[in-house]
């Protein structure tokens, strides 16, 4: 399926694509023969790692934008600009803002700083968007970047995971209310992926990544070429009749907790073995009380 003409012809913007998963995924779609297009609030960024993706791969196209997604002016604004050099194929909002704080300790402004990027900016783009392949009647895919904190809520990280619980929400209700358009909405929720950008504010004090490691049955963070992979999966014409999904890519971590017994992933065979024995023990004894 991932054939380098995957993409030709596509042209996908990618919110905060300058830097960590937001440029992975980008890079991947250019790959595979789509232009891009990157936007994010540091220009020079922007243009340094788009110089970088098409010194990279001749013949390929990304085009920068900077904006800062909390305001809706400035996002319509882009989006007209983008429309005036040629219409998108798709979107991929992956521009988030989180930290790690007690929820207690948190201002009005600290949850607006969230909550304006995360909700607000993935609504505004979204529908800056959708709006014009509805007028154009031009079919086309939009992919929201969640977490599993969608499905089991996750302490001190409240405004992040309730922002995206909405962007969660908003995927299923346009889903169904554009699909008759053509257009189709899909969601993956990454377990961890060290990033720069995210590690600097939700693991700040630098420690090892062990509990990542310990707590995830695979044992491991995930790959930053995985998550690119499910995201040209979704975005692609191939599996156009996935719509209104949510995809965790966390190797089972967001899960584990939920199994009762998930904490004897530890047991050696020996332990096993002697479990094996006391049940056995009770069973036959529970036996020899019936007979
Ligand atoms: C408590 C804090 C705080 C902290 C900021 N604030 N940091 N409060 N603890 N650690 C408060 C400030 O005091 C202020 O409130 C308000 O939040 C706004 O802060 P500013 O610094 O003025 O905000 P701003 O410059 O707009 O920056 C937004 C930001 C910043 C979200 C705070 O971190 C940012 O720009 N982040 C973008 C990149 C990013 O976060 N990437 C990680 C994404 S990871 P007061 O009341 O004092 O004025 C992700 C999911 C990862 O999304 C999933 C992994 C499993």
């Amino acid at each position: 399926m991932f054939r380098t003409d995957l993409f030709k012809d596509k042209r996908f913007l990618v919110t905060g694509g300058g830097t960590g998963l937001g440029r992975v995924m980008m890079e991947k779609f250019v790959e595979l023969g789509a232009d891009c297009v990157i936007c994010g609030r540091r220009g020079g960024l922007l243009e340094e790692t788009a110089r970088q993706v098409m010194e990279k791969h001749p013949g390929s196209r990304v085009d920068t934008h900077a904006v800062d997604i909390r305001v809706a002016t400035a996002v319509e604004e882009m989006i007209e600009r983008i429309w005036a050099t040629g219409p998108l194929d798709g979107l991929v909002n992956n521009a988030a803002g989180n930290f790690i704080s007690q929820t207690k300790d948190l201002s009005p402004r600290a949850f607006d700083a969230i909550a304006n990027i995360v909700l607000h900016g993935t609504f505004y783009t979204t529908n800056a968007c959708g709006k014009r392949w509805i007028a154009e009647q031009r079919k086309a895919s939009v992919l929201s970047i969640l977490t599993t904190w969608i499905w089991t809520g996750s302490p001190f990280v409240v405004p992040s995971a309730m922002s995206k619980a909405g962007v969660a929400v908003m995927t299923q209700s346009l889903a169904v209310e554009w699909a008759r358009h053509g257009i189709r909405l899909n969601a993956i929720a990454p377990g961890p992926f060290p990033t720069e950008g995210a590690w600097a504010r939700l693991n700040p004090t630098g420690s090892s990544d062990d509990r990542y490691v310990t707590r995830n049955p695979m044992g491991r963070v995930g790959r930053p070429s995985e998550l690119a992979n499910m995201a040209a999966f979704l975005m692609s014409d191939e599996v156009e009749y996935i719509n209104g999904e949510v995809i965790a890519i966390d190797g089972a971590m967001g899960i584990m907790g939920s199994g009762t017994f998930s904490n004897m992933l530890s047991y050696s065979e020996d332990d096993w073995r002697r479990i094996r024995e006391q049940i056995q023990t009770t069973n036959a004894a529970d036996k020899a009380k019936r007979t």
